[in-house]
Order: C-alpha cells, then structure tokens, then sequence
C-alpha cells in the first residue's frame, strides 16, 4: 500500500520515535504494522513547530488557504480506495462503510475549503456620535486534536479542516488503535502543500502521558476531543488551569421513538442503519428503541426480519454489513449488557452471541424485546449491536423516557402528525434530531451535543467558530 506509514509527521517530517507499539485487524488479530510511539518531548516539539507555523499560516489569504485544502481534499478522493482499505484494516467496519467514511471525511475539507473565505467581521452603530464600532474574527492558534477509533478519518478531518481554513496550526493525537489512517491522511497533507509545521500528527500508546501535555501546554490553545464522557471530563479538567477554549464530541444514548401513525418499514429501515452502522459503534448509534404499543409486534417482527438478513463476517469481503468490534474488552462489555438484561426480563429474539466461528470479535446482531428502563443498557452507551426495544404507551410518557439520561447528542423519531412533529422535536433535550430519518450527519450541519454529551459544534457555518476569537475594536474621535 502506497499510503502506509509508521512514523509521526511533525513539522514536515516523518520522525521515528521512542519505541514501537503493534496495529492489529481487529477481525482477525493479525499486526498490520509497527508503529513509531513518540515521547512526551517529542509532542512539545511538535507543538512548538505547529506554534511557529501559525506565525506564517495564519498570515496567508483565506484564498490561498482555501487553494492548499482544496489540494488535500482532491488527493483524499483521488486516493479513497487506498484509504478506505486502510481504514477497514485497522478498524473493521465494512469496506463500503469505509469507503462512505472517506468520502464524508473529504467533504468537511471541500466544505471549510469553500467556508476559509467567507469568515466576516460585523460592523456595529456606534454608542456614542463620534464612535464607530467593528468586529473581526481571528484564528485561535495552536489547536490540539484527540480523535477516536471509531471514525479513524473523518473525526480528523471535522476538526481539522475548520481550524486550517480559520488560520489555525493542529497536533492531531489519532487513537492508538488506529494511527494508519490518520498517517495516510498526514501523507495526503504533505503532498497537498501545507507549510511545514502546520498539520502535525503524533503517535502513542501512552495517551495519557500525551494527552495531559496537550491539555497543560500553554501554547496550545484549543483542545477539540471527540471520545467518551469519561475522558472528556477528564482533559476538560486538565484544560482549566490554562483556561483553554474547548470542544467536546462525547458519548450519546440515543432515543429511537416510532409513534403508532409512523411508517413503519421507513422506521424499520432507519433503526436497521443508524442501529448497525459500524457495528453499533457511533455515537448517535439507536441506542434505546421505544415502539408505541399498538404498533410493536408488527415493527418487532418486520424488524427481526430485516435483523435476520444482516451479513456479517471480514470488512474487506464483498457483501459484509456488520464487521467486528474493536476490541475483546468492547465485546465483554456488550456481553455483560446482554447478561443483565436478561435477569431482569430481557427476552433475546435473535442474536445475543458472539459469532466465533467467523471471528473472536464479530457479534451477532441482538434485538432484545421486553427492554425496561432498570437494564444497565438503558443507561448506557451500548457501543455494539443490540437493539433492545420498549414499548411505551403515551407521548409525554415516551418524552420523559427518551430524556432520563445525562446524555444530549442524536434523537430520532417517526411520526406524520404534524402538531406533534413539532412538540417532540422541541421536547427532546438533544443537540440533534432526525424526524423520519436516520441520516444526519453532513457537512452542511452542525454536529453536536448537550448535556453531557459535548461542548460546540463541528461542520456547518458554525463549525469554524470553534477556532475563531472575535475582536471588538471601539473607533472613536471621528
Ligand atoms: C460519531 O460517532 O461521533 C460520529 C458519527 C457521525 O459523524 O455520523
């Protein structure tokens, strides 16, 4: 593979490291590469080179910006079937889920490639007659970037892509789990004509040790995450003491509520995507499917079938749906889940089991019927595919359900009555909400949540102000 790369990238240059750490295809344990893992030194020169940089980034036009990731976003489609193999290898999602990730993953940089040239300052009445007023936004600095396994790419290139068009400089930490996508995009970077120091991507398997210098270094002056609420409250702490700007994109428990007039194979076909969509490992993933009573045995029945016909098996082979999970500790989770919802009155329909004559990691697609709020899954982020389904009786009794959680992120509902289209999309406390539709995330959106499932918004028009300080300035004797 043309694009595989083991060393970090840090100002301009891959660098070897302190030591190696392997990354294994979760399908089937096998090491696809050793990878260089940096020092904590090494991550301050790479901040300090990203620190630098900004010096001369943040001073070229929106224009010749825009041009530079117009460049990067090109390379990515030129080369998305490389990448998208290369994400499948390391993570384990279906090579056609790859391939959409890539292209979603590109479509933040085409989108904040064209957004570089329209960030707009304002011009105020003035307060007093011989005062004018204005305001002009300008980049924040030097962004660091902590991204997730479970979108190796495109959770990079939602926080990146806005921080570069802005005229900020990045240090992306990718998860160890899957450092080779992140390193193909960094060769991509390279060849698309980034000032050296500009994108710097560094590799460990020491996060902690990484993530806390991110967090305590002064020159840095962002932290965008995306990962747990557990992690997140973590370097939330850790950002306080240098007062950093933050965003956080952290876990959800997302409500999937079909009312009694829904069309239910539309509802159907939506809970099947967002539910098994990387093997139940997103963070807007359906976690808790609530199906008004006299509708539940048909969705139950038309659901399994759908369930039933779900391949599962290797990424890489033609006609795979659902590949492994990341990890044995996501697969023992998943499994304690099942285990305790079935002491509490959990029936399982279908599924329930890993499938380890096709792999150690692969798990069966689970619906579990008779779901109540006292099952641990109810509370938690499933994070694997199990589809535990309630019934429920009432609009304000399902409303009440579909809130009772710390967490804000994605909600999804089904319904054609108008009036309470409306109701129950303004009563879900969530940061977004599908309405007869799964599929939300685009770059024209803004992607995030409340509660305590993040701080700020990635994509859309609102996605760059995360990198952006505005400045007043008061002009007076006029
Ligand atoms: C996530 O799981 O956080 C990302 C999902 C998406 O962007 O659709």
């Amino acid at each position: 593979m043309n694009l595989l790369r083991t060393k970090s990238y840090i100002n301009g240059k891959w660098v070897t490291g302190e030591h190696t750490f392997p990354v294994l295809n979760p399908f089937d344990q096998k090491e696809i590469a050793q990878v260089e893992s940096v020092s904590v030194e090494q991550c301050k020169t790479a901040i300090q080179a990203a620190s630098d940089a900004f010096q001369i980034w943040k001073k070229y036009t929106a224009r010749k910006r825009s041009y530079i990731l117009k460049n990067w976003y090109n390379l990515q489609i030129k080369h998305a079937g490389e990448l998208a193999q290369i994400l499948t290898l390391e993570q384990g999602k279906p090579l056609a889920e790859a391939k959409g990730e890539v292209k979603y993953g590109a479509s933040f940089v085409e989108w904040f490639a064209e957004e570089a040239r329209r960030i707009y300052g304002d011009v105020i009445p003035g307060h007093q007659k011989d005062k004018r007023i204005t305001t002009i936004k300008q980049p924040i600095g030097v962004v660091a970037a902590i991204t997730p396994w479970n979108f190796p790419n495109a959770m990079i290139t939602r926080k990146v892509a806005p921080a570069l068009a802005a005229g900020c400089t990045v240090i992306i930490k990718p998860s160890e789990l899957t450092p080779l996508s992140a390193l193909a995009l960094a060769e991509l970077a390279d060849q698309a004509g980034f000032p050296p120091g500009v994108i710097n991507i560094i590799n460990t398997n020491n996060p902690a040790g990484i993530g806390t210098e991110m967090c305590s270094n002064p020159i840095v002056k962002k932290l965008s995450f995306t990962g747990s609420t557990l992690v997140g409250k973590l370097l939330l702490k850790q950002c306080a003491d240098t007062v950093k700007k933050v965003s956080l994109e952290l876990g959800g428990n997302a409500p999937f509520i079909v009312f009694d007039d829904a069309d239910v194979d539309l509802a159907v076909e939506g809970a099947i995507a967002s539910k098994f969509r990387n093997a139940g490992q997103t963070c807007i993933c359906s976690n808790r499917i609530f199906v008004q009573e006299s509708i539940h045995d048909v969705f139950v029945e038309k659901f399994k079938e759908k369930v039933l016909e779900l391949q599962i098996g290797n990424g890489k082979d033609k006609g795979t749906q659902v590949g492994p999970l990341i990890e044995e500790k996501a697969v023992a989770s998943i499994e304690e889940l099942v285990k305790d919802a079935i002491s509490k009155g959990g029936e399982v329909i279908t599924g329930g089991v890993r499938k380890s004559s096709i792999s150690p990691l692969v798990f069966e697609p689970t619906i579990i019927t008779h779901a109540q709020k006292n099952m641990d899954l109810f509370h938690q982020e499933i994070f694997g595919p199990i589809a535990p389904i309630y019934s429920f009786k009432t609009e304000e009794e399902v409303i009440e359900l579909a809130n009772d959680t710390p967490y804000g992120l994605a909600a999804y509902f089904y319904g054609q009555h108008y009036a309470r289209i409306w109701r129950v999309a303004e009563a879900l406390d969530y940061g977004m909400v599908g309405i007869n539709t799964n599929a939300i995330s685009t770059p024209e959106a803004p992607f995030g949540g409340v509660k305590e499932s993040g701080i700020g918004r990635e994509g859309s028009k609102y996605g760059m102000d995360d990198f952006l300080e505005l400045k007043y300035m008061c002009w007076g004797g006029i």
